[in-house]
């Protein structure tokens, strides 16, 4: 080893070691954020917005066929959905879309309309005219009923041209109705969170009637949320992203990644910039070039991947993480294709920093989970269930495996042993006809009851 080396591995191991947040902690986290959703519930401020949701759980015998919209990332979808009661539930189609960038940063009839136009497709190609419509919209946005939904401030790098304090569901209504399908009537509005959660309730209600509905309705992709079905409160939105007790375990990258970047602005979604894909590969990037600056190593900014903002795809850390090879052959290859030459030291490093990155957002996530879970249930005696989906939970190595070791360290063996996570691969869509299904029950309800 050339002193340089020695360098340069001395200060790897500082920065692998800054991203170690340890029980005590998480402890705090938990503490602060069962505190924060107490203070939100009564309306007393704090980082957690607490949103209403206007659904309830589902008995599991919800039928119908719905037609979905979800939006919520650089994609969305429009499908149409059957659910046949005894939990089951059948995606008949499916249409992805992609915005172009410059699309985020627009007016917001352009999203709407493009929207309406895959929702025509799709329900012209199954010759469907009239039907209710379940509208996934995972950003921030207050809802004042089932299908009234006044926008917050947006997240994931989207900011539209004065969308805030608009309904969206009257936006989407609207671009329907531009693309002659007046006949499509927007029934619900729902977050992905909220969708997860009632879809895993259907499907074990439907199963088996007795079984308890879910708690815990977990996000982890693009970006990051949880809804909790709160009792007496309903099921809530928290907006967990937003979660700010986080200051004790951020690392010179967090705070400058915060400050520097304009949509969120700085000090928003502060949880969610430590946690979710949308990040973790930029807080990488800004580790790799700050060490690129300090030591021998890490020279790669002839690669856009290292020298611009965002371009190291959450992805990769996947890729990189799932390399068991001694020489990481697969990782060698990756950085290849990107226009790097590494050596052997150099993408053990990078591995190292990647692992320490996910491990940390892991972590965090298990102690946001305790803290919601000790606000429902102090003891925390009974079992519950936390429904979870998100490409980071779905496609990080091992990521489910850190948030339960994390959880046992926080609960002890016997009590994390009465926590599920339930993984509901593609629940938005699914979840979404469930939550309209629900509706239509309520307001039939509620009309023989008027
Ligand atoms: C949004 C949430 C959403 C989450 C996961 C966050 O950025 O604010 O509404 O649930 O991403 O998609």
């Amino acid at each position: 080893m050339t002193p340089m080396s020695d360098l340069a591995e001395a200060l790897l191991a500082r920065a692998v070691a800054s991203f170690e947040a340890g029980a005590p902690a998480l402890d705090a986290i938990a503490k602060d954020f069962q505190a924060q959703i107490g203070q939100g519930l009564a309306g007393e401020g704090g980082s957690l917005k607490m949103l209403r949701t206007f659904t309830r759980q589902p008995t599991g015998r919800e039928r119908g066929r719905v037609v979905v919209v979800d939006w919520g990332g650089t994609k969305a979808r429009a499908g149409l959905v059957e659910l046949a009661g005894g939990g089951s539930v059948r995606i008949v189609v499916e249409e992805a879309l992609t915005f172009p960038e410059a699309m985020k940063r627009g007016a917001p009839e352009p999203v709407f309309d493009l929207i309406a136009g895959a929702v025509g497709r799709v329900t012209r190609a199954r010759g469907v005219d009239a039907a209710p419509l379940a509208f996934v919209y995972s950003y921030p946005a207050r809802l004042e009923r089932i299908d009234r939904a006044v926008a917050l401030v947006s997240t994931k790098g989207w900011r539209l041209q004065g969308l805030v304090g608009r309904d969206v569901a009257a936006m989407l209504t609207a671009g329907l109705g531009r693309a002659g399908l007046a006949r499509i009537t927007l029934a619900a509005v729902a977050n992905d969170t909220v969708a997860a959660l009632i879809l895993q309730s259907y499907q074990a209600r439907g199963r088996d009637p007795e079984t308890r509905p879910t708690d815990i309705g977990l996000i982890l992709g693009t970006g990051t949320n949880l809804a909790a079905d709160l009792g007496p409160a309903g099921i809530r939105n928290l907006e967990s992203g937003n979660f700010d007790g986080v200051g004790g375990v951020e690392t010179p990258y967090d705070v400058a990644l915060d400050r520097e970047l304009d949509e969120p602005p700085p000090g928003a979604q502060r949880f969610e910039k430590m946690v979710s894909g949308h990040y973790l590969g930029e807080i990488l990037r800004r580790a790799l070039v700050d060490l690129g600056a300090r030591t021998g190593w890490f020279h790669w900014s002839s690669s856009s991947v290292i020298a611009a903002p965002f371009a190291l795809d959450s992805a990769y850390l996947s890729r990189i993480a799932d390399d068991r090879t001694a020489a990481l052959d697969d990782v060698d290859a990756l950085l290849r294709s990107l226009g790097v030459e590494s050596t052997r030291h150099e993408r053990h490093g990078l591995r190292a920093l990647g692992a320490a990155i996910a491990r940390r957002a892991a972590r965090l996530v298990a102690a946001v989970l305790f803290g919601t879970l000790r606000f429902v249930d102090p003891r925390l005696d009974d079992r519950r269930t936390i429904a979870v989906d998100g490409s980071l939970w779905g496609g990080y190595p091992g990521f489910e495996g850190l948030v339960r070791a994390a959880l046992v360290e926080l609960l002890g063996r016997e009590r994390a042993d009465r926590v599920e996570t339930a993984f509901v691969k593609d629940s938005t869509s699914a979840g979404a006809a469930v939550i309209a299904a629900v509706a239509a029950a309520q307001r039939s309800e509620g009309c023989s009851s008027a």
